[in-house]
């Protein structure tokens, strides 16, 4: 059966998402602060159908020993940025279709306050909204910034991430039962204190009690990515994301991976297919495959070998510049990100420190780069997907400017399109379609779309998930989580099951008193 391939975009709200081409014209230098920039991607990715724009993100910055490397600050190394969660909401107003993945950290946030943003945004946006979970890299520049002393392990913060997920959910699914905003002016009730339920959380890492400020969104969870994949990521991963966001290298890599992963959740009583997995990919595509390698050429000309070198440390702390060149990989250690490093000792066990930079350089922490014809690269995204049993991929930008996706968009959507891989989207200016859904004068909200159970299916637009057939003209949109999911209808997150947390109408909030709070 030809699968549907979900289809995102990799970004970050910094100069040059992550490689620096920022002072390249088709950079985006001078464009990455202005909201209008953002408005515009959105837009065009609104209109081709893609499934989701995703910002990786993170508070910290790479450091040597410590101290920012200069490169950091003069060849703006995913430095500076700024906080991609705030322009969300206007993104999606300028939108109708597009989900959002937005990063966020369990180290250094608090659950409530993450909880609350997020059902807030899933609110405005109607249910377009996912969570990147991290760990967070750049660690330890986050910790100084936020004064954070305690130290923990790599695999404790994976067990406080559990924590804070746990404790997420708890507001997100059991606080407020599903009718329990009744907005009745006759009776001068908004909503039922019958019908809210306290939230008590008295864990190692987290400490959380009171009722939900936010009543129940349109997905009420956000779609719960995550990234980062060493074993305790994986295993993180397995219990408790709807998708997992991997940089896969080769079709084999990715395939173990996928493998690994479903098999992980099936172990923790999900099926292996609630978990999506989508890699990272850059695609270089001209009308003619000389033509694609030749702009390759380019942009690789812009990468540095010493810029590589301070990416590297900030994701994994290692300098590799001050490690003796002929160590084996497999013998590196850090505490910080391991996926990095697993990556490349898993490629080759023989495999020397030295080597790493010369890969680094043009891949850096990016998943597949496929370059040539339209053809040539539509046969090689099928042939990952079918090799390797990923659901979908991300694009990463090449210059950083929108170039790469318009000349993907243009060049290698329509044959994906004709070969049943990717939906037709609604035909969309995003006003025109947003006036249609809400009616004249509507705000294209979720109240307007007459959303009201969460999760509940919005009759006329599940069924047309994955036959590549259009929505029928004005059909509501669709969450985030039906086009992660696609064809596979509207459900409760999995992770319910894998928290013990089985339904969200009624239950006891296990171990919460059910005493109602007549004070919401
Ligand atoms: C593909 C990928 C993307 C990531 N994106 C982010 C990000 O946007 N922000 C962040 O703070 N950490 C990010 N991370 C770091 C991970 O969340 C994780 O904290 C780190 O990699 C350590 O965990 P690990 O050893 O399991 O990789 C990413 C990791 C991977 C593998």
């Amino acid at each position: 059966m030809t699968r549907r391939i979900v289809l995102g975009v990799f970004e970050m709200m910094n100069p040059s998402n992550g490689m620096p081409t920022w002072t390249d014209p088709r950079g985006r230098g001078d464009d990455w602060d202005r909201l209008e920039y953002w408005v515009d991607l959105a837009r065009e990715l609104d209109a081709a159908g893609f499934d989701f724009l995703f910002f990786a993100d993170t508070y910290g910055y790479a450091t040597l020993d410590g101290v920012m490397p200069a490169q950091v600050a003069a060849h703006g190394i995913q430095f500076p940025a700024l906080d991609p969660m705030l322009a969300i909401a206007a993104l999606a107003r300028e939108t109708r279709d597009l989900g959002f993945v937005v990063t966020s950290p369990t180290t250094v946030e608090r659950p409530y306050a993450t909880a609350r943003r997020f059902a807030t945004l899933d609110r405005l946006t109607g249910g377009r909204i996912g969570w990147n979970i991290v760990t967070g890299s750049s660690q330890s520049t986050t910790d100084e910034l936020f004064g954070v002393t305690a130290e923990l392990t790599h695999d404790e913060r994976y067990d406080a991430a559990d924590e804070f997920l746990d404790t997420c959910l708890r507001y997100w699914e059991h606080s407020w039962d599903h009718d329990a905003e009744v907005r009745d002016r006759a009776a001068g009730v908004y909503a039922d204190p019958a019908k809210l339920h306290r939230v008590e959380v008295d864990g190692r890492f987290q400490r959380s009690r009171g009722v939900f400020a936010v009543p129940p969104t349109p997905q009420r969870t956000p779609v719960l990515f995550q990234a980062g994949t060493s074993d305790r990521g994986r295993a993180y991963a397995a219990r408790n994301a709807e998708a997992v966001f991997i940089q896969g290298q080769t079709i084999a890599s990715a395939a173990a991976h996928v493998t690994d992963i479903r098999a992980q959740a099936e172990l923790g009583g999900r099926a292996g297919t609630d978990v999506a997995v989508v890699t990272g990919m850059t695609v270089t595509v001209a009308a003619t495959s000389p033509e694609a390698h030749a702009l390759r050429a380019e942009y690789e000309a812009l990468l540095q070998h010493d810029d590589a070198a301070v990416m590297f440390a900030g994701i994994t702390g290692l300098d590799l510049t001050g490690i003796d060149p002929a160590m084996r990989v497999v013998d590196l250690r850090t505490d910080l990100g391991q996926t990095l490093v697993q990556r490349y000792a898993r490629q080759n066990p023989e495999m020397r420190v030295g080597e790493i930079l010369d890969q680094f350089r043009t891949r850096a922490i990016r998943g597949f780069q496929i370059t040539g014809s339209p053809t040539e690269v539509a046969d090689e995204i099928e042939a990952i997907v079918d090799g390797s049993g990923i659901d979908g991929i991300m694009l990463e930008p090449t210059f950083g400017g929108p170039d790469a996706y318009r000349a993907f968009i243009e060049l290698v959507v329509p044959l994906l399109r004709e070969r049943g891989r990717l939906d037709t989207p609604v035909d969309a200016v995003a006003t025109a379609s947003r006036t249609a859904v809400a009616g004249v004068g509507g705000t294209g909200n979720v109240a307007d779309t007459g959303r009201s159970a969460p999760d509940s299916p919005v009759p006329g637009t599940s069924p047309v998930a994955g036959t590549g057939a259009p929505p029928a003209a004005g059909a509501a949109p669709r969450t985030l989580r039906e086009r992660v999911h696609p064809g596979r209808g509207p459900r409760l997150p999995p992770t319910h099951r894998a928290h013990g947390l089985t339904a969200r109408s009624g239950d006891s909030i296990p171990p919460p008193s059910p005493q109602p709070s007549t004070q919401p």
